[in-house]
């Protein structure tokens, strides 16, 4: 195009609106600090990628854990048996950790954002709509997820699904910035000069705001770190029988368990068994966590009947997928589908007991499952049938 003398639309400029709109942060030198200025931005958006990186790919590993396509169903890991724990822990320290970066991030660069003309060039202009578009994204992202580690939900929007694409439309976002920045970024990814006055002391103080809110919220996840949890949301050592509860036996309307209760094995050779058959069944004991979506998670001791064995009594084929049915009748969690992975792991029990105790009814009473490397919401608690599919 270019050795046809034409030149890209893209690269044609804009008319420049005229100068009586240019008031207030729009006007010349309406921003006075050194600190606005590439280096700065180069050295905290390294941080803010680094964090959104880890929150990126920790949220994705939560995603397909809780909603796999079917081509990945079979091949879940359930082992490292504590790996959700981490993952999501991670998640939320990451996610918790970005918006100081992300605040002074934005700091930095928005004197930019009344740059005058508002676009030169068709291209300048796009590019500021992807930035607009990226910054909302990554602010509605941040927020979100800080919401929902409260577990409060004031949108009428599904939370699951918004926060999943969300994070796309920001990591899409980000890439097209860091693309449109590049030749900036490769400029000043080393210090070429000597530092500005006041740089290191703004380093300095959002590498202590970052340090600051991640120790004071981790502790939720890290246990040598509970003693300074002062702002986490939740204690993962505090609640009936010494661990959090997110949905109440009372919520779920199971607090009477039925007179009649027996579990249901559905299968090739289907059976039903009471609370004494079971207890007279082989009984094993494993140390699990509890790991939440909103990032807590609580060990302790399990004690019950290991799922691949009530499942071989039925007859099922080794690679079946399973079907789990709670007594909570209404509810997103009220029937969840197991992979074998689970099924078949001998970690992977019909808890009836914890820490020795019988079940307190917020933690599923009469029987829940317990599984390694599996978020919270998909340990069925109150359960009554077993499905082989
Ligand atoms: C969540 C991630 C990010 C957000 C929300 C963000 C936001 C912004 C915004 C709003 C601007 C001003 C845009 C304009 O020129 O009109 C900007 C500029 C810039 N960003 Fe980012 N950014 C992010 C990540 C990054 C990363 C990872 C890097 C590099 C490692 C980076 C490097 C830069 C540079 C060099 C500039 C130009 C600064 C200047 O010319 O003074 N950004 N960013």
């Amino acid at each position: 195009m270019r050795r046809l003398g034409l030149r890209n639309p893209l690269d044609a400029p804009l008319p420049t609106p005229p100068d009586a709109l240019r008031k207030g942060p729009l006007r010349e030198g309406a921003f006075r600090s050194r600190l606005h200025e590439p280096r700065t931005a180069v050295v905290l958006g390294r941080w803010l990628a680094g964090a959104i990186l880890v929150c990126f790919v920790t949220g994705l590993i939560s995603h397909l854990l809780q909603q796999p396509p079917t081509w990945l169903r079979d091949h879940l890991p359930s082992r490292p048996a504590q790996g959700y724990r981490v993952t999501q822990g991670l998640h939320v320290i990451s996610g918790i950790a970005a918006i100081p970066l992300l605040g002074a991030k934005l700091w930095t660069v928005y004197p930019k954002l009344f740059a005058w003309p508002p676009a030169r060039t068709l291209r300048h202009g796009l590019e500021r709509l992807g930035i607009a578009l990226l910054v909302g994204a990554m602010l509605l992202e941040l927020f979100t997820g800080l919401l929902n580690t409260l577990q409060w939900y004031p949108w009428p929007f599904p939370f699951r699904q918004t926060h999943f694409w969300l994070a796309w439309i920001a990591v899409g976002g980000l890439l097209v910035h860091v693309a449109a920045k590049g030749p900036e970024i490769a400029e000043h990814w080393r210090r070429s000069k000597p530092p500005l006055p006041g740089r290191r002391a703004l380093l300095g103080s959002v590498a202590a705001a970052v340090g600051a809110v991640t120790v004071v919220t981790a502790g939720q996840t890290v246990p040598w770190l509970r003693s300074l949890d002062l702002l986490s949301p939740r204690r993962p050592d505090v609640g009936p029988q010494g661990l959090p509860v997110n949905r109440t036996a009372a919520q779920a309307g199971t607090l009477r368990t039925p007179a009649d209760w027996r579990l249901r094995v559905d299968g090739p050779r289907p059976y039903t068994l009471t609370m004494d058959e079971l207890l007279a069944l082989p009984q094993t004991d494993v140390d699990l966590p509890i790991a939440c979506v909103e990032g807590w998670s609580a060990s302790a001791r399990w004690g019950g009947v290991r799922i691949r064995d009530l499942l071989d009594r039925a007859g099922a084929a080794p690679g079946a997928l399973i079907r789990v049915t709670s007594l909570e009748q209404s509810g997103p969690y009220a029937v969840m589908t197991m992979p074998h992975t689970y099924a078949r792991d001998p970690l992977t029990l019909l808890a009836l007991r914890v820490d020795g105790h019988v079940l307190d009814p917020d933690h599923g009473y009469p029987a829940r499952i317990i599984a390694p490397n599996r978020p919270g919401v998909l340990q069925t608690k109150w359960v009554s049938r077993l499905e082989v599919l």
